[in-house]
């Protein structure tokens, strides 16, 4: 093992049987020194075992890895998604002023006239100047997979506070139940369909379309009058009918996980208008100035991504929950799965050797309080820790439901302090002692209320939910997971571990239908055997 990775290793077994409480007792500060703010944002990581030694190992190890030269080429336009010859340029998407050169030619003008065209469309879609067949748009149906849906999705869903627009629905999965129970109760006549597939050649999500179209084909004598596309590949949308009109292309530098920022947004600016959806951009903007310009000291990317190369590369974690206290960041967990899971899941290195250190953890998380209910349990108890991140808002949206608010963020609180604190064999005994219990059963019923404690945690505080901090969030998050590759060496932006399922998938599909497929393996062959059989 390398020294930077066993240098951290070795100051971790250093510290043994510290506990984070300790490390309070020690640092009269660090409450305030391990929770960093910027931007109206502020991150605390002060319940972790990280103390001023780790981090600063921690830091050393994000400047050997050149985190400052790599985030320099990603924002300039070079190409540093290697394994697939392309630049990384999401970041342009919601800067719009400026210029940005990939290959000698500045891309923002195009970017520019993208976005410009998006946001004329969609205040004609919201102000009736564009209809359907049966006047005013009253549903948008957003059809797409992985970073076409799982963005927009998520953002959508956030944003409720904000729509004033269409009614806004998602389709994403090839089971027909998704399309059948989303379409069910729409007026085909009033309804605007958006195919969002960067390739356009997602079996999933052209399947879709092509149901959808049908759908619309019963009512709507110009069914493809009321599609639009959100795509690079010109060439399908027009065979698929679609006008070039409502056509909003993006370029190859677009990452699938990281395009909500572009045309894949625009069923956000339909659901929220032009202007709230800039207001995101602002903030993913700002959070891009903050990585850019910030010493990784203070710098929100750098810390969050150094928090999670702990608990997982050093202290050997194996997942992490996100536990947002916001119903409306109910799929913030789903959309980090992609981003974070997809981006840095792969054991080989830029340069082909294998990883010398685990890849990332698995990440999954669901609403607080919700969560408390259902896993926390093993969180508190089980055997083996979950590094968790809380995510609160000082103030909701429900002024009238202010008390509903207190109880949500007494509820973050109370859980962090719980996971580090726990309860110790004596505090135990005492609650039970109290309740009346003696001898052996005081001892047995005391062992099943001891935890452990000593359980890392961060919270990230923000004041509201807006578009604005949304965007700060989701872009927080981008580069967290672009911090954490490049300490890696792994490139984040290619995805060939989704290929080989694609691929099989054609081939068992033949089999399914009891074609003659050969090359299978016995337990496939056997399944699709009785999936037959149990079909008729
Ligand atoms: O799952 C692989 C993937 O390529 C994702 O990276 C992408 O977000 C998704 O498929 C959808 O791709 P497309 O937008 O081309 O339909």
């Amino acid at each position: 093992m390398t020294d930077k990775w066993s240098r951290l290793k070795s100051y971790r077994q250093s510290q043994g049987d510290c506990r984070i409480t300790d490390l309070f007792a020690r640092d009269e500060d660090r409450a305030d020194g391990f929770c960093t703010s910027a931007d109206g944002l502020a991150f605390d990581w002060s319940k972790t075992l990280i103390d001023a030694g780790a981090r600063d190992l921690l830091i050393e190890l994000a400047e050997g890895a050149d985190v400052a030269g790599r985030r320099d080429a990603m924002f300039t336009g070079q190409k540093i998604n290697e394994t697939e010859g392309r630049a990384v340029l999401h970041t342009a998407l919601r800067n719009l002023s400026g210029s940005v050169q990939v290959d000698g030619q500045d891309v923002m003008p195009e970017v520019r006239r993208i976005h410009d065209l998006m946001a004329d469309f969609a205040r004609d879609v919201r102000s009736g100047a564009f209809t359907g067949q049966g006047g005013k748009i009253t549903d948008v149906v957003n059809i797409g997979i992985g970073g076409s849906d799982l963005g927009p999705f998520m953002a959508v869903l956030a944003m409720a506070p904000y729509h004033d627009g269409p009614r806004t629905h998602f389709v994403s999965n090839v089971d027909g139940a998704d399309i059948a129970d989303t379409l069910k109760g729409l007026d085909p006549a009033t309804t605007l369909v958006i195919v969002a597939s960067k390739t356009f050649t997602t079996i999933e999500t052209m399947t879709n379309a092509r149901t959808a179209r049908d759908w619309m084909a019963k009512v709507v004598s110009e069914p493809a009058a009321q599609f639009a596309a959100l795509s690079s590949a010109t060439d399908k949308t027009a065979e698929f009918g679609i006008d070039a009109s409502r056509v909003f292309g993006f370029e190859d530098w677009v990452g699938g996980r990281y395009s909500v920022w572009g045309p894949i947004g625009l069923s956000l600016m339909l659901a929220i208008g032009p202007e709230r959806f800039d207001e995101f951009l602002a903030g993913g903007a700002a959070m891009d100035s903050h990585f850019r310009e910030a010493p990784f000291a203070e710098n929100l990317p750098v810390l969050l991504a150094l928090v999670g190369i702990w608990h997982h590369q050093i202290c050997g974690f194996p997942t992490r929950a996100v536990l947002p206290y916001d119903n409306r960041l109910i799929r913030l967990p789903a959309y980090l799965q992609q981003l974070e899971m997809e981006s840095n899941g792969k054991g080989v290195a830029m340069d082909g050797a294998s990883l010398e250190v685990p890849s990332g953890p698995v990440v999954w998380g669901e609403p607080g309080t919700n969560g408390q209910h259902a896993f926390y349990q093993l969180i508190h108890q089980g055997t083996m820790p979950v590094p968790c991140e809380f995510i609160l808002a000082a103030n909701g949206h429900e002024d009238e439901l202010a008390h509903h608010h207190i109880l949500l963020a007494a509820n973050c609180l109370a859980q962090s302090e719980a996971l580090m604190r726990g309860r110790t064999l004596d505090e135990a005994l005492a609650l039970m002692a109290a309740k009346g219990l003696e001898g052996a059963e005081l001892d047995r019923q005391a062992r099943h209320r001891v935890f452990p404690g000593n359980r890392p945690s961060t919270t990230l505080l923000i004041g509201q939910l807006t578009p604005f901090t949304l965007g700060q969030i989701v872009a927080l998050y981008e580069h967290r997971v672009f911090v954490e590759g490049v300490i890696l060496g792994i490139n984040s932006f290619d995805q060939w571990g989704v290929e080989l399922g694609k691929e099989l998938a054609l081939k068992v599909e033949p089999l399914l239908k009891g074609e003659d497929a050969p090359g299978h393996d016995p337990s496939t062959e056997h399944l699709a055997e009785l999936f037959r059989e149990m079909r008729g």
